[in-house]
């Protein structure tokens, strides 16, 4: 048995508080914690909509040793405080409109605000050494509480998987019995991550099972949904011209737009710790809401700022994707966007066809499109001869670096 920890003399902590899943790992991790790290361990876990009954998760950790077992609701926060603004960034790393990035900070935040009440001197995550996880749990937890310490047992352990279920048998640790997924995964309102197993041979196709919040585009209707969507200053505030708070619309569309196919994304990441990856996704609201979102921003901003925007927007998926959410950076650029959205308000209408998202329809009362202008039919009132001295204008400096 390879758990003990690096240096057997290293100080006990007097509390530890654990982000804690209910999984085999960080199951494993309270007692790994108790024998090797500290006197009392705390289990935090948070429900980000992962649909999970997380009661008997409660109970578990308590079984397993655990002082104190808390579970916290924060989809409302993670919705209000996170989603939201990412949107109005059009957040999105290649594909991927980081559901697991955005979670973490919000996690970290809510572990150092249980271990400043409880006393605690440590919180402690499941993650490995490997990804990039671990950097966004320890840079928020810097940022936030430089002075707690920060234990990943999972990167000090070195355990196999195989090592941690031998590990959970001996010490009696309840592993769950249903058929262990032959991935890991990681799951919330905002999409779901899915990774190992057969999806580190990147030439496979994923296999059908990797998926589970969307239909395959193959066996979804075969007519197209059409929707609309309504913003309200950058926020979807109505899906059908019903008005819903954002936990039901999103709920909502994760379901319309999963059974439609949408959603699915496979792509070669680029980790913040330098390893290539090969990573599945399945963001269905998600990717509807940033493509209308977007749409919607280009339709009533000027051509200045939807240009400008894009590098802002840039930027700050990086900093969610990087764990360097607390940012003084992050913060301007939402107060930025906050200015910006006060005109993101109006309809998207999409058409959602196997595993196909198009936007057929938009209107809004800050739209700046001008049909007169726009037109080639009648009725065009845009001065074409002004076309001709303004280009002349616009090239002369390049005009003037021709040889000919
Ligand atoms: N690669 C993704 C990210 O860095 C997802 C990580 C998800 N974790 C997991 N255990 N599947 O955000």
């Amino acid at each position: 048995m390879v758990a003990y920890s690096k240096n057997s003399k290293e100080q006990k902590c007097n509390k530890v508080v654990l982000a804690y899943s209910g999984g085999v790992d960080t199951s494993v991790a309270i007692r790994w914690l108790l024998e090797n790290k500290t006197e009392k361990v705390i289990a935090l876990a948070i429900d980000l909509g992962q649909g999970e009954e997380l009661k008997p998760i409660q109970k578990k950790a308590l079984i397993i040793g655990a002082s104190k077992s808390l579970v916290i609701d924060a989809k409302k926060e993670f919705i209000n405080e996170y989603i939201w603004p990412a949107l109005a960034a059009n957040a999105i790393y290649g594909d991927y409109p980081l559901a697991t990035a955005l979670a973490r900070p919000l996690i970290a935040k809510l572990l150092v605000q249980v271990a400043k009440k409880e006393g605690a001197d440590a919180i402690a995550h499941g993650c490995t050494g490997k990804g990039n996880d671990q950097v966004r749990f320890d840079v928020s937890v810097m940022t936030l509480a430089p002075h707690l310490k920060i234990i990943a047992p999972a990167r000090e352990w070195k355990m196999t998987r195989e090592k941690s279920i031998e590990y959970a048998k001996k010490h009696n640790i309840p592993v769950p019995v249903t058929k262990k997924s032959p991935f890991s995964v990681d799951l919330n309102l905002w999409g779901r991550s899915v990774e190992c197993g057969i999806l580190e041979d990147m030439w496979k196709e994923p296999p059908e099972n990797a998926y589970e919040l969307t239909k395959s585009p193959k066996l979804a209707a075969s007519k197209p949904a059409y929707i609309t969507i309504g913003f309200k200053n950058g926020i979807p505030v109505t899906l059908n011209a019903k008005r819903l708070d954002g936990l039901k619309l999103i709920q909502r569309l994760n379901q319309i737009a999963g059974n439609n196919g949408i959603g699915r994304i496979d792509q070669i990441e680029n980790r913040v710790v330098g390893i290539k990856s090969r990573e599945v996704y399945e963001s269905p609201a998600a990717i509807v809401l940033l493509k209308a979102h977007k749409d919607l921003e280009s339709l009533v901003h000027t051509r200045e700022t939807v240009l400008f925007k894009q590098i802002l927007d840039q930027k700050y998926s990086q900093l969610i994707y990087d764990g360097r959410w607390f940012n003084p950076l992050r913060k301007a650029i939402d107060e930025f966007n906050n200015y910006i959205q006060r005109r993101v308000t109006g309809i998207i209408r999409l058409k959602l066809f196997k595993g196909n998202v198009t936007i057929v329809g938009r209107k809004s009362p800050y739209s700046l499109y001008k049909e007169k202008l726009a037109t080639y039919g009648k009725g065009d009132l845009f001065d074409q001869s002004a076309a001709e001295g303004f280009i002349k204008l616009f090239g002369l400096d390049l005009k003037s670096i021709s040889s000919i």
